[in-house]
């Protein structure tokens, strides 16, 4: 049940490991609905043409995940933190996709106040601020989250948010059907290779857990589409294990951040099709005597990843799984408490 562990160690392994049964309930009904838009007419979502997308923290990094999803469409799409709401720019013809797992966030609710778009609420509480005040709402349906920080939520506001772009990109019929037909398999095929990747990556995230636990500083690099999963996979070892962590762009790296490699400093490599790219940053990192972790499938990969081997618009969201399993035993070789770090909140209701 909810609130019990069932034999897991902790509520946040127990909902890492419930991510594959939560994405297959939301992709079985989600999925049919895509095609002609009709998962628009479903929820009650205009087919607006431009999207403002907002949220907090991990919820955040999910936002990019989706704009990514729609900028593959052409639809134009961008990601504000709630908390800087202040300066994003009102354009007419904008949908709000309000991106919270609890829905009671007060920076997320407080946007919200500034703008008139119609606004579509993805939140794991149907009953929650949010979807009381929004005009359509999408529930992740992923039962309650114990842990402080977020798993399962994160993965299942990915699909759910993938799905309506992929209707929005269907209505404006910005997708041939080949293409769409092609995303759709991959979004069908997301549970499948969460599983595996969790039963996979499980073990040697444990083991680079237990060896590099002292280090203080980590760098997580990605390109293009996996950029949003690197920053939530150093957002998550930062909240559970309390170390430094940096999150870029990997062709970032040269214009600054590559001053902080020193021989052993982990550098965990989130790959993304294509990853020719990645691997040269990866050698000029290893040069300078950087741990390469790659996160990813093939022969370089210290924690596997099961990917789809074809460019997904949402990117590599399998990744995340071995990245909360690499933060999680970093955190609990050092003794902390993973579902309860410190100084954090599981909702933050003030701003
Ligand atoms: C808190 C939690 C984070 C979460 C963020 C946004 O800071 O500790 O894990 O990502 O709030 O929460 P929300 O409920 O809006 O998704």
């Amino acid at each position: 049940s909810a609130a019990t562990l069932d034999g897991s160690a902790d509520f946040t392994a127990k909902e890492i490991g419930e991510q594959a049964a939560g994405a297959r309930t939301l992709v079985d009904s989600l999925a049919p609905s895509i095609h002609n838009g009709q998962l628009l007419r479903e929820l009650g979502v205009p087919a607006a043409s431009r999207v403002r997308l907002v949220a907090c923290g991990s919820s955040a990094y999910a936002a990019q995940a989706i704009a990514n999803t729609l900028a593959c469409a052409g639809i134009p799409a961008h990601t504000v933190t709630a908390s800087e709401h202040a300066l994003a720019v009102a354009e007419p013809g904008t949908l709000t996709m309000a991106i919270s797992q609890s829905g009671e966030t007060a920076d997320v609710l407080t946007a919200l106040e500034a703008w008139r778009d119609p606004v579509l609420a993805i939140t794991n509480n149907a009953q929650s601020t949010l979807a009381r005040g929004a005009d359509a709402v999408l529930g992740l349906g992923c039962g309650p989250e114990i842990g402080v920080a977020a798993t399962k939520s994160f993965t299942a506001q990915v699909i759910a948010g993938a799905a309506v772009a992929l209707s929005l990109a269907a209505a404006h019929q910005r997708l041939d059907a080949g293409r769409l037909g092609d995303f759709e398999r991959l979004l069908r095929g997301i549970p499948d290779r969460l599983a595996a990747t969790s039963r996979e990556a499980a073990a040697p995230a444990a083991a680079v857990g237990a060896e590099l636990a002292a280090e203080p500083g980590w760098i997580f690099v990605s390109r293009g589409t996996g950029v949003p999963f690197a920053l939530e996979g150093a957002l998550k070892l930062k909240e559970l294990s309390y170390r430094w962590t940096e999150a870029l762009p990997a062709g970032e790296l040269k214009h600054g951040p590559i001053a902080l490699i020193q021989p052993g400093t982990p550098v965990v490599l989130v790959q993304a099709e294509p990853v020719a790219r990645l691997a040269v940053n990866a050698r000029e990192m290893a040069a300078r005597g950087a741990r390469i972790i790659t996160v990813g499938r093939g022969e370089d990969a210290v924690l596997p990843v099961a990917l789809p081997g074809e460019q997904a618009p949402w990117g590599p969201v399998e990744s995340v799984v071995a990245l909360q399993h690499l933060a999680r035993e970093t955190a609990r070789h050092l003794g902390h408490d993973v579902d309860r770090p410190r100084n954090l909140a599981k909702s933050v209701t003030v701003e």
